[in-house]
């Protein structure tokens, strides 16, 4: 009995009953640590922009599945995702070297705090990210509704070195340039990008740009104010402390789905 891909997978083994087995479309490494992929859209398959799905490959009879926020903005016909490439990860080993026409699983339910849903309205969105933590946000500057609701957008992405910045400008350089969104960006859209470790010309960890006033001032903006700022935290668990901790000092509230506040906060995948 021959069976197709799509049941069995690249590797032979069957797909688990309640996930999607989709085709990888395309693959693009940004350096050794860190890559994109895109991915099939289930038809049936619906998130909010921010959300995060369980992603693993079908190499294994029972595979090992890893949260990852999907990158795209949910009117996306593909899934875009981005990863960090750890040596021996039980995934990410293994993921690293997917390429076009493989077979990736998505579990059918998407999850997250990230999301517009869950912030109250205010003038200003302000989206804090260490490494790949930016991922979620690359979904949330690509979603309409992101600029019915505020007036301006702030994208801080803050890596060790230049190189782990390209994923963020090459994608708001194309969201600036969308069909769909490129006049809304454009107008509102900021991206404010740091190294902590490589000598550009805008270094310094977030928190302490934050803290010093530098962030503001560059930026021409005042500073955080609950009646203005909104914030989406997303990165390593003591970047993910240390904000939230400056934005609570600052007078902003943290908020869930079910209780909608000033800001909210989600940690990246780690392998
Ligand atoms: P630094 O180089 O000063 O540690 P990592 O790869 O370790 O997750 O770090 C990604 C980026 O996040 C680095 O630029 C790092 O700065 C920064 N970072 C790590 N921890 C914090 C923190 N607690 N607050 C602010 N930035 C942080």
């Amino acid at each position: 009995q021959v069976r197709s891909t799509r049941e069995t997978g690249h590797q032979g083994f069957p797909i688990p009953d309640g996930v999607y087995a989709e085709k990888v479309l395309s693959v693009k490494h940004y350096t050794d640590r860190l890559f994109s992929f895109r991915i099939s859209r289930p038809a049936a398959f619906r998130f909010r922009s921010g959300e995060f799905v369980m992603i693993g490959l079908p190499n294994a009879e029972k595979p090992v599945f890893r949260a990852y926020s999907i990158a795209s903005p949910s009117w996306d016909e593909e899934l875009e995702f981005y990863s960090i490439k750890v040596p021996d990860g039980p995934l990410t080993e293994h993921l690293q070297k997917i390429q076009p026409g493989d077979t990736v699983l998505l579990r059918k339910k998407s999850v997250g705090t990230l999301v517009n849903d869950a912030l109250i309205p205010g003038k200003r969105l302000w989206l804090f990210s260490t490494g790949t933590g930016i991922a979620p946000f690359v979904s949330v500057i690509r979603d309409p509704e992101t600029y019915e609701k505020f007036e301006q957008v702030i994208l801080c992405h803050t890596c060790r070195e230049a190189d782990e910045l390209t994923y963020g400008y090459e994608v708001v350089e194309a969201t600036k340039s969308d069909p769909l969104i490129g006049e809304d960006a454009t107008a509102k859209l900021v991206h404010y990008a740091t190294t902590t470790r490589e000598e550009t010309a805008s270094m310094g960890r977030i928190t302490d740009l934050i803290l010093s006033g530098k962030l503001f001032s560059d930026l021409g903006l005042p500073p955080l104010d609950p009646a203005m700022d909104r914030g989406m935290i997303c990165g390593s668990m003591d970047f993910l402390k240390d904000t939230k901790l400056i934005l609570e000092k600052a007078g902003l509230s943290e908020g869930a789905n079910s209780n909608p506040g000033e800001f909210v906060v989600e940690r990246a995948f780690v392998d």
